[in-house]
């Protein structure tokens, strides 16, 4: 019922898809990246620099372990983290990097990977929006420009365990690390134990979680993952018809995906000045719009820690008029219509100038 062989199937599978050598399945992204943040050394007074747009764990996995968390700039037409931002935040407290492939479109990583060298910094991927994603030809989840790659299986992913999270890496060492950590820091292998009492005998020899996956969500992982190719393929092809549909609507403007990129597309999304009105007027519609992200450090946590806003102004910028569009595999073609004609309604009625003001203001924040 518990961890059991399926555990050790999903992480193998996951690892061979990836190109990894190792996989520590966990109970979600959070602990994932919790258990990164570990394994990487953070500890009290540590730096780590990470993107402002993103779900609130990946910077709170730092704050878990003592570290503090540091924001870098985005670029404003991928909205993943900007590697020339990065250098401008690396202190001598600076000890690893936490980029996010947000919407499921891979940061530059032979760019952060130069810089985590130059400076001796970890890499720690947050790919909780990338798996099946790839860049330069490897899949992300390789580790091939990191140090560690982080999973989550949440519901709304690529593919889910309904809650569920992977680390993957190539270093044993690591490896070793973020299993002991998963189970409470105690390890019951014979080699590892100083003092062996007997066989009933296990040591806990750090400060670790159960942070474990079950057997039954394992199972439905294995499940899922068959279908991820699939799942990435109706994902792009929902992508290029709204990159078509939509691209003679001035007003709109999509996120780029360089040449070097293979996105997973785990959100589309757009932006636009009268995001709020839009807003409103695709959820009176039924249709379920959302907001992604408010900058982490202008959440209230952070600010009461004594982060300011304005800390990165292109973030907040690209939130004032981002919009994510219906997203996930099932959608059908009929929806995608529905979601594009509505689209169009509101530019016509904005050109005529019905729109504007006939809607309210609408406060609104998705996570
Ligand atoms: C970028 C990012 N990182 C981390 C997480 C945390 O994953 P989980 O919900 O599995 O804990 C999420 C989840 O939404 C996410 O979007």
């Amino acid at each position: 019922m518990t961890q059991g062989p399926a555990v050790a199937n999903f992480e193998n599978e996951v690892a061979g898809y990836c190109g990894a050598k190792y996989a520590v399945a966990v109970n979600s992204g959070t602990s994932a990246l919790h258990a990164a943040c570990f394994a990487a050394g953070i500890s009290s007074g540590d730096e780590v620099i990470t993107s402002p747009i993103t779900f609130a764990a990946s910077s709170n996995a730092v704050l878990y372990c003592g570290g503090k968390p540091v924001f870098a700039d985005i670029d404003p037409e991928t909205v993943n983290i900007d590697p020339v931002n990065i250098k401008a935040r690396i202190t001598s407290k600076t000890r690893a990097l936490i980029p996010v492939h947000f919407a499921g479109t891979p940061c530059d990583l032979e760019r952060i990977n130069e810089i985590a060298k130059e400076k001796n910094l970890q890499v720690i991927e947050d790919a909780c929006h990338a798996l099946g994603a790839a860049y330069k030809g490897s899949k992300i989840g390789s580790c091939k420009y990191s140090d560690m790659t982080v999973l989550s299986f949440h519901a709304v992913k690529h593919i889910t365990t309904g809650e569920g999270g992977m680390i993957l890496t190539n270093s044993e060492e690591t490896y070793q690390k973020l299993l002991i950590f998963r189970t409470h820091g105690i390890t019951r292998d014979k080699s590892k134990i100083n003092n062996s009492h007997g066989d009933w005998y296990y040591e806990m020899q750090e400060l670790g979680y159960n942070y474990r996956l079950t057997d039954i969500q394992a199972a439905l992982g294995i499940s899922q993952l068959k279908k991820l190719d699939k799942f990435v393929r109706l994902r792009r092809q929902i992508a290029f018809r709204y990159d078509q549909t939509l691209a003679d609507l001035p007003r709109i403007r999509s996120l780029s995906v360089p040449d070097q990129a293979y996105s997973s597309y785990h959100l589309y999304v757009i932006q636009v000045e009268t995001r709020m009105e839009l807003f409103d007027y695709m959820r009176k519609a039924g249709i379920l719009a959302n907001v992604h992200y408010l900058p982490v450090y202008a959440q209230p946590y952070y600010l009461q820690l004594g982060y300011s806003k304005n800390l990165c102004p292109k973030a907040e910028e690209y939130y004032r008029s981002c919009l994510s569009l219906p997203m996930y595999p099932k959608l059908s073609g009929e929806d995608q219509d529905r979601v594009i004609e509505r689209l169009r309604s509101f530019f016509a009625d904005l050109n005529d100038g019905t729109r504007a003001s006939s809607l309210p203001l609408l406060e609104s924040q998705g996570n």
